[in-house]
């Protein structure tokens, strides 16, 4: 037992600018893809330079917990806070710490991916572009203390493709990423732009100020064994269920805040855990939120909600108003999904279910921020008639994971999407289990879920679609900013280790 709501809610630094020394090199990879990628990236220079030293560090999860070995981003759980500009590209140098040597599970050689990041493919954390200062991965060429990641941080367009949102950084070695992550490697980036400023006096007007009245909150869980130490099962390809819940690398911290608005960006981050988050009061009464986001994307108009299921790795962009609420007002962020076995979600309702964060409710502050009517318009759904098809069966073959029957394998192409042609893929998930799958890249839009059209909170630009038991789904893809080789794959951490995940390569546009 832990006793909940005694550590405060951590809130990670925000990571801060640098000059770097030796100065950022030419992009790792070579030929057509990589001049191309390099050609996109200097439209948009200036850019702003980082370094994030990878390392081991220790840590508590809780203070009632024994001290870990974990490994951090800049040592810090979760990973430092990037703020993004649209049009101001960044170079980020992710400097190797780790050692060659180990104890426990993981592997120290690292391969990062920016999730809803546009980005060229050689900087997009390929599964296989792993590294550490003693070994290179099978596609990268050399070993090395760092890589240089460029995010060009695209501006919005005439297609209205944006950065702006809740974007994440975590682990993608292959075969490795569920350990990674679990062991720390996850991080937030938010994008701001002439809408969504960051400045409750400009643009929208939200609520502003990253680790003040901007959250974000990194939902999980973690399995803690009799001795409270962190215990973690690699090998278990059903996927691990924790039996503690944290917000920000803490077992259910506490939040204090002022009478005002509040925006909150929550991320699943678990390795196969789904939730549904509610906002209660200490008499379990739901309260409404206003949902404004989903994954890295703003919708056309705020939905008022009192529920939000995320699968892992989806985001919800929300605010919540605790001007409504007296100060001395105790309420709670609520997981209700029932999960006894990886297997699936369970639908039902869960009362009074797991309060995971608490918030303590202080005096009215003064308040500039607003709830705009009208957020960001949604571009039309690119279709053109001429749109090629493409089928995904997501199921279990010989005990492990399967996409259309195969496994991941980084040598061979699964697709050759065509560059700015748009696409329809099929995806059907058999066998009981449920796939939240993400899509590298450019987000897409969810046409169809179960021959139905999508709840309105899935019904603008995402990049993970939760395929539950027995769906089937359409979603519009078309790849516009780069052409190159991406992944698509199932974010349940143990089934994408477990290679549920496909290789397509973009064919660039004929002239
Ligand atoms: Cu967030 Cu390929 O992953
Ligand atoms: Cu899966």
């Amino acid at each position: 037992h832990l006793d909940p709501f005694i550590d405060p809610l951590p809130i990670p630094p925000i990571a801060r600018p640098t000059v770097l020394s030796p100065p950022p090199g030419r992009l790792p990879v070579t030929g057509e893809a990589g001049r191309a990628e390099h050609q996109r990236f200097e439209e948009f220079y200036p850019e702003v330079q980082y370094e994030i030293h990878v390392k081991e560090t220790k840590y508590r999860y809780h203070s009632q917990l024994p001290q870990e070995t974990v490994w951090a981003y800049n040592g810090s759980i979760p990973g430092p806070t990037f703020i993004a500009r649209a049009g101001v590209p960044a170079i980020v140098r992710f400097r190797n710490e780790l050692p060659e040597t180990h104890v426990g599970y993981g592997s120290p050689e690292i391969s990062i991916h920016l999730h809803s990041g546009h980005v060229g493919p050689a900087s997009d954390g390929f599964a296989s572009d792993y590294y550490s200062a003693y070994k290179a991965g099978p596609t990268l060429s050399r070993p090395g203390a760092f890589l240089d990641y460029h995010y060009p941080n695209f501006p919005p367009n005439k297609d209205f493709r944006e950065i702006t949102g809740t974007l994440w950084y975590h682990d993608h070695r292959e075969d490795y990423t569920a350990a990674n992550v679990y062991r720390g490697l996850a991080g937030f980036y938010l994008g701001f732009d002439a809408l969504d400023t960051g400045d409750e006096t400009t643009g929208l007007k939200l609520p502003a100020g990253v680790g003040r009245y901007d959250i974000p909150l990194l939902l999980q869980d973690k399995r803690f064994d009799s001795g409270g130490n962190l215990f973690f099962d690699q090998l278990s390809p059903e996927g691990f269920l924790g039996n503690h819940f944290l917000v920000n690398g803490k077992v259910q911290p506490y939040f204090k805040v002022e009478g005002r608005k509040y925006r909150f960006r929550l991320l699943n981050g678990s390795m196969a855990r789904y939730f549904e988050m509610y906002l209660a009061d200490a008499g379990d009464r739901d309260q409404p939120f206003t949902f404004i986001g989903s994954d890295g994307n703003l919708l056309e108009r705020p939905l008022t909600l009192k529920k939000i299921l995320l699968g892992m790795a989806e985001r919800a962009d929300i605010i919540i108003d605790f001007s409504r609420f007296a100060p001395g007002t105790r309420l709670y962020l609520v997981n209700r999904m029932r999960q006894d076995d990886p297997r699936k979600p369970e639908l039902q309702q869960l009362r009074p279910g797991i309060r995971m964060l608490r918030f303590e409710v202080g005096d009215k502050t003064e308040d500039r921020s607003v709830i705009p009517a009208f957020l960001r318009p949604l571009s039309p759904a690119p279709f053109n008639g001429s749109t090629r098809k493409r089928s995904w069966t997501f199921e279990r073959t010989n005990g492990q994971w399967a996409i259309n029957g195969k496994f991941f394998d980084h040598d061979r192409i699964d697709a050759r999407p065509q560059q700015d042609v748009a696409e329809i893929w099929r995806m059907e998930t058999k066998g009981g289990w449920a796939h939240p799958v993400h899509v590298h890249l450019d987000d897409f839009r969810i046409l169809s879920y179960n021959g139905k059209p999508p709840p309105p909170e899935w019904a603008g630009r995402k990049d993970t679609i939760s395929l539950l038991p027995g769906v089937t789904a359409e979603i519009l893809v078309e790849f516009r900013d780069f052409n190159g080789r991406y992944m698509m794959h199932c974010h349940h951490h143990m089934h994408e280790d477990h290679a549920m995940m496909i290789r397509f390569d973009i064919q660039p546009t004929k002239p």
